[in-house]
């Protein structure tokens, strides 16, 4: 089996729509984190992702006659582009259905390859289900994203460079698991030819369904997907490259939004590409493997496997990089409420970098400051901080790894309300399209009063929202029945310490 799949990645067809990417030294990296590592640069691609491989092998396989009726996908994303120029290098008619909100910017970027787009439906369950009535109705040949052995061949010619590229000394490969079409090419690839090379998977953790296949020994269907890489927001590993990657595959590492921010800034200071989160999450995944294994000296591969990246997001990235790389420490500390007492604090931080602070005044007593701190990275000069301020007497909260501290709080300069009143506040994920907050409240009932509301647009399909509403006794039990009518993604923050703090 495993034969197959590798002789079926020797004959693929790739190299007349894709390049042969080269691997590029990181050499900032390496000398910060004591190994060699090296980044196979598939955001080279020429539609910057190694999706136009697996594309482009599935339709010059197809048959003529397959041909000359024309292709089909549903996707918003970086399959949509590599089919999109696959098909005009082969001449062939390609229609792409996509959800009605995909930003301008892909839908313009597929159709300057020459495909046709179709906009249909909300979420891409609409637009799938549309792109299944058009093969009914036209006979297209469907071109799906990772499940299939023609495509899992063509992504496999990423590890095939990789062997030819890197003939010396090669310990690991990291690669970004989505539906799981790369890895399985990869592995199958790697371990034919040189088994003792480790295959480790990288997801994001919050749509890490490979690991959770791995686990559960058999595929299973995530709840609920994040969508922060947009790349690997996949529910279910796919069946074809599970029966391929489940017995090659040596681990699989999860890493947060932030190590994936702290990544794409790595991946800038060595080669200067920008690349997508889910492009940056492979190097995010081996910078943790070093820090769990304690490796140094050996020779470490990740593959950057996208660069389609909204340049309005490149903000939130930013923001975010400093804690990935765990250079923040972002605390609520409480000092007295008196004239000196801020200096005294500052004192006892020392000589350490203040990189945020937020307070507001709120009672005669205590005054809740909300700050930000430059640490060593690693959780132990942190733990040294925050002994240090608790010895000095001060409540410190730690608040670095606090999702609300970290996309609302540290925003919002206040808000406290000057009574006390009962308040149930929520954070949501709003999908980023007219109407979406007029949906939102003609659910609620009329008689809740918003008492709270912040939004902050991070360049990405879903806008974050907090919400504090007043909601009258009879109600209080149910709110969340509500809220799941809308189908909107929500987390209860009523109890979140940073909530209690600063704005209660
Ligand atoms: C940039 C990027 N990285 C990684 C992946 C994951 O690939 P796969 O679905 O084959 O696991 C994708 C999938 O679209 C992607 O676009």
């Amino acid at each position: 089996m495993l034969e197959d799949t590798v002789k079926k990645i020797l004959q693929a067809r790739v190299y007349e729509a894709a390049h042969e990417t080269p691997i590029s030294p990181a050499p900032f990296l390496s000398r910060r984190l004591n190994n060699q590592i090296l980044i196979k640069r598939e955001d080279l691609q020429p539609v910057y992702s190694f999706k136009v491989r697996g594309a482009y092998n599935k339709m010059a396989m197809l048959s003529e006659e397959q041909k000359a009726k024309g292709v089909i996908a549903a996707s918003a994303g970086n399959h949509a582009q590599g089919l999109a120029l696959s098909a005009k290098k082969l001449g062939v008619k390609a229609v792409i259905v996509m959800p009605r909100i995909t930003p301008d910017i892909k839908v313009q970027a597929v159709r300057a390859r020459g495909a046709k787009v179709v906009l249909r439906g909300d979420a891409f369950s609409e637009a799938l289900a549309h792109a299944l009535e058009l093969i009914e109705e036209h006979g297209y040949t469907y071109i799906p994203p990772f499940d299939d052995i023609d495509v899992v061949a063509g992504q496999g010619t990423v590890g095939m460079e990789i062997l030819r590229q890197q003939t010396g000394r090669l310990d690991a490969i990291f690669v970004p698991v989505g539906g799981g079409g790369l890895i399985a090419g990869v592995a199958a690839y790697v371990k034919y030819l040189r088994p003792e090379v480790k295959v480790i998977g990288v997801e994001a953790e919050d749509s890490a369904c490979l690991k959770a296949a791995l686990d559960a020994g058999e595929r299973v269907v995530l709840d609920q997907v994040g969508v922060f890489a947009e790349g690997v927001a996949v529910a279910q590993i796919g069946e074809v490259p599970f029966s391929i990657a489940r017995d090659l595959i040596d681990d699989v590492i999860t890493v947060n939004t932030d190590e994936m921010c702290a990544a794409v800034k790595d991946i800038f200071e060595d080669t200067r590409a920008v690349s997508e989160t889910s492009g940056a999450l492979s190097l995010a995944g081996l910078k943790k493997y070093i820090q769990q294994t304690g490796a140094e000296g050996e020779t470490l591969l990740c593959i950057n496997s996208g660069a389609n990246t909204n340049f309005d997001r490149l903000q939130h990235i930013a923001e975010r990089t400093e804690l990935g790389e765990q250079r923040e420490a972002i605390l609520a500390v409480t000092i007295p409420e008196r004239p000196g007492s801020f200096k005294k604090f500052c004192r006892t931080i020392g000589k350490r970098m203040v990189t945020e602070f937020n307070y507001r005044y709120a009672d005669p007593e205590d005054a809740h400051i909300f700050v930000g701190v430059q640490v060593k990275p690693g959780g132990d000069d942190r733990a040294e901080l925050i002994r240090k301020l608790r010895e000095a007497g001060y409540p410190v909260e730690d608040l670095t790894d606090n999702e609300l501290a970290k996309l609302h709080i540290r925003h919002l300069g206040g808000g406290r309300p000057k009574e006390h009143f009962e308040e149930q506040v929520y954070r949501f994920e709003f999908p980023e399209r007219p109407g979406a907050l007029m949906n939102f409240l003609t659910h609620l009932p009329a008689d809740w009063n918003i008492s709270l509301f912040h939004y902050r647009n991070h360049g990405a399909a879903y806008g974050r929202v907090l919400v504090g509403m007043q909601v009258p006794n009879g109600d209080r039990g149910h709110v969340e029945e509500y809220f799941d009518r809308i189908g909107y993604r929500y987390w209860k923050e009523t109890d979140n310490a940073a909530y209690r703090l600063f704005m209660a």
